[in-house]
């Protein structure tokens, strides 16, 4: 998994602000390739149960790569940036940076943790932004810190949740945002482990290539929406259509699933928040901001193909739902296109039950729909099933235990990971994002060898 035959102690100390999903990976990945890291958390709770190796979050690897390296005692953790900092050569900034609704990003975590670090940290330290922060932030750090012997740098994380250990050590690219050639020097050391591409640019070039990356992610998959939704009215099938698509090198294969909608911690955000600065900048994108409306439009219209499936209207509706969090392999909640769906519901009137194999009830408490501890269990009388994350075990249930549990049979599989076949021969009637259904091809092909 990580590239534990380099694990010598090495020259730069690092602190990491911040144990959350950027922070941790960093700070216990940085730990294992051989550094000292101090990672400082404010929360009390949530640090004592760090100190102990136990991690709240859902992500692969991430626990054994914390407990490994509170054994090997080059990863700690404490309560304040300053005691983190005041020792460290290189300090990552991994706090959040919350959004406001016009998609202005709120510095006050970043500006104050650096504006309680700038004063102690030592001659020659060098503080990088790892959080997604607007173009100009650097600029406005340098001001706080005030100081002609601490430098300031980017380096946006690229980590995918879920699989953020893996990018952590398996990273497509490194991006560092650097003026001085000290600093580059310094940090392209740090990276050059990884024998993947460093890309050294200015610090505005660095901090507006995050959004880029994540506008242009989320552009793709509204067009793969859009193109699913074509293919409904016309009958056409989008996951053939966007294997063929993705056969061209100059576009590739992945990315391209259509769904319910995309979300997470940073698409939304990172999109909405390019869509601002734009603005700001007097270069309104007005395709970024249609890319954004058309998500929203997308929630809707999975709210409104289920009432079509419903004679017209879901109030009063029992709806099961399978998944909650924004995407398989992680139990974030944050802008997950699932919650989105479920508050239409709600509010439309629906008696919704969902389930999630990740978030616990605890987590949907207050969120105004019931909560079942099993998958089937979600399905007892339901009028209808819709999946929203794209889970593999909703895929391995069999059809005809939902079938059995449900009173009604509509199943809206919003995340095309269901099979047509097994799912509409169980009496279920499967509706998809952009599929022809069933599958002529592989129906054919079932009849033929019947
Ligand atoms: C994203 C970026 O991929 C990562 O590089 C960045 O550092 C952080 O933001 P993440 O938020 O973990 O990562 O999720 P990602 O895997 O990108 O998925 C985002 C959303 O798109 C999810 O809602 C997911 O379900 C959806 N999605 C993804 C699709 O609908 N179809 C796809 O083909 C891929």
């Amino acid at each position: 998994m990580s590239p534990t035959d380099n694990r010598l102690r090495r020259p730069e100390r690092l602190a990491v602000i911040g144990a959350g999903y950027i922070g941790l990976p960093t700070a216990a990945g940085f730990a294992d390739l051989g550094y000292e890291v101090t990672c400082a958390e404010t929360n009390p709770t949530k640090l004592a149960r760090l100190a102990a190796g136990q991690v709240d979050l859902h992500e692969p690897d991430l626990e054994d790569l914390v407990r490994r390296g509170l054994k090997t005692r080059r990863l700690s953790f404490v309560d304040h940036a300053q005691r983190a900092a005041g020792d460290a050569s290189i300090v990552f900034i991994c706090v959040p940076t919350p959004q406001a609704e016009d998609g202005s990003a709120d510095l006050t975590f970043v500006e104050s943790v650096v504006a309680d670090i700038g004063p102690l940290v030592r001659p020659g330290t060098i503080i990088v932004t790892r959080s997604t922060v607007p173009v100009g932030t650097a600029d406005r750090l340098r001001n706080i810190v005030g100081r002609r012997d601490v430098h300031v740098a980017s380096t946006p994380e690229f980590l995918r949740e879920g699989s953020a250990v893996r990018d952590f050590f398996h990273p497509d690219r490194i991006l560092i945002g650097a003026s001085e050639p000290v600093v580059r020097r310094r940090l392209g050391e740090l990276y050059d482990v990884f024998g993947v591409p460093v890309i050294v640019t200015d610090i505005a070039t660095s901090e507006l290539t995050k959004h880029a990356a994540n506008a242009f992610l989320a552009t793709r998959l509204s067009f793969v929406n859009a193109m699913a939704n074509i293919c409904e009215a016309a009958g056409a099938d989008v996951h053939q259509m966007m294997q063929v698509v993705g056969l061209d090198p100059r576009i590739g294969p992945k990315f391209l699933a259509a769904g319910p909608g995309w979300g997470g911690s940073c698409l939304p955000k990172d999109t909405r928040a390019l869509a601002y600065v734009a603005r700001q900048l007097g270069e309104p994108f007005t395709q970024l901001e249609s890319t954004v409306r058309s998500n929203e439009a997308q929630f809707d219209r999975v709210v409104r193909r289920l009432a079509d499936h419903l004679d017209g209207s879901v109030q009063g509706r029992r709806i099961a739902v399978w998944g909650l969090a924004f995407k398989a392999g992680t139990n974030d909640l944050r802008d997950s296109p699932s919650l989105e769906v479920c508050k239409r519901l709600v509010a439309a009137g629906a008696d919704v039950t969902a389930f999630d194999p990740a978030v616990g009830a605890a987590a949907v408490s207050q969120l105004g729909f019931a909560y079942a501890e099993t998958s089937i269990g979600a399905c007892f009388g339901v009028d209808a099933l819709v999946v929203l994350t794209e889970w593999p075990e909703f895929a391995a249930t069999d059809p005809s235990l939902v079938a059995a549990a449900m009173s009604g049979d509509v199943v809206f599989d919003t995340r095309n990971v269901l099979d047509i076949n097994e799912w509409t021969s169980a009496g279920l009637r499967l509706v998809t994002v952009g599929r022809s259904s069933p599958d002529p091809l592989n129906s054919s092909a079932s009849a033929n060898a019947a």
